[in-house]
């Protein structure tokens, strides 16, 4: 029998916020490590996060055309973990498609207070989205949505970029 330990391998550890991210990174490290295949890297990093904060939803969306002869661009669902999701999002709409309009992290503290947030779940109470970046160009969107209001903050911004920029981008 062929064993992948990948998964098995994954420390839990508690701790503050900061210590569990830097006990993650050289994990999510070894995970990437040798893999070229953008949705397999996607798809560990978003179990990665999941199982060890437990937060409600994470996973990506990715920019690509609104349909097969469309010149225009929209986020479209990629590897998550948790519940259901939208699959499509507009550039602007919502907090994903403002962080990609604005290539910028965007932290919400309360969604009901975002406009046009997009509730794909009712639980949902905060959110953090980190754009992924190549060659100045947004390409797909981290996001991460908490059922607790005010779960995300600097440090998180911090090191969930520092995590997205160890995903090799071909
Ligand atoms: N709430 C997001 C939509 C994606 S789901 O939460 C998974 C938004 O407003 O962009």
């Amino acid at each position: 029998m062929y064993l992948c330990s990948m998964a098995e391998d994954l420390t839990i550890i508690s701790g503050s916020k900061a210590e569990i991210y830097q006990s993650l990174i050289p994990q999510i490290k070894g995970l990437l490590e040798g893999e070229p295949d953008l949705i397999a890297n996607l798809a560990n990093v978003s179990a990665a996060l999941k199982e060890q904060f437990g937060w409600l939803w994470v996973g990506f969306y990715l920019v690509k055309p609104s349909s097969a002869k469309s010149t225009e661009n929209e986020l479209v669902l990629g590897p998550f973990q948790g519940p259901v999701a939208c699959t499509r999002i507009k550039k602007g709409i919502g907090v994903c498609g403002t962080a990609w309009q604005n290539a910028a992290t965007l932290i919400v503290p309360d969604v009901e207070k975002f406009p046009g947030h997009i509730a794909c779940s009712s639980l949902s109470r905060s959110e953090i989205v980190v754009p992924i970046i190549k060659t100045g160009e947004v390409i797909g969107v981290l996001d991460v949505d908490s059922d607790v209001l005010n779960q995300f903050d600097e440090t998180d911004k911090e090191f969930l970029e520092k995590i997205i920029s160890q995903i090799p981008i071909s």
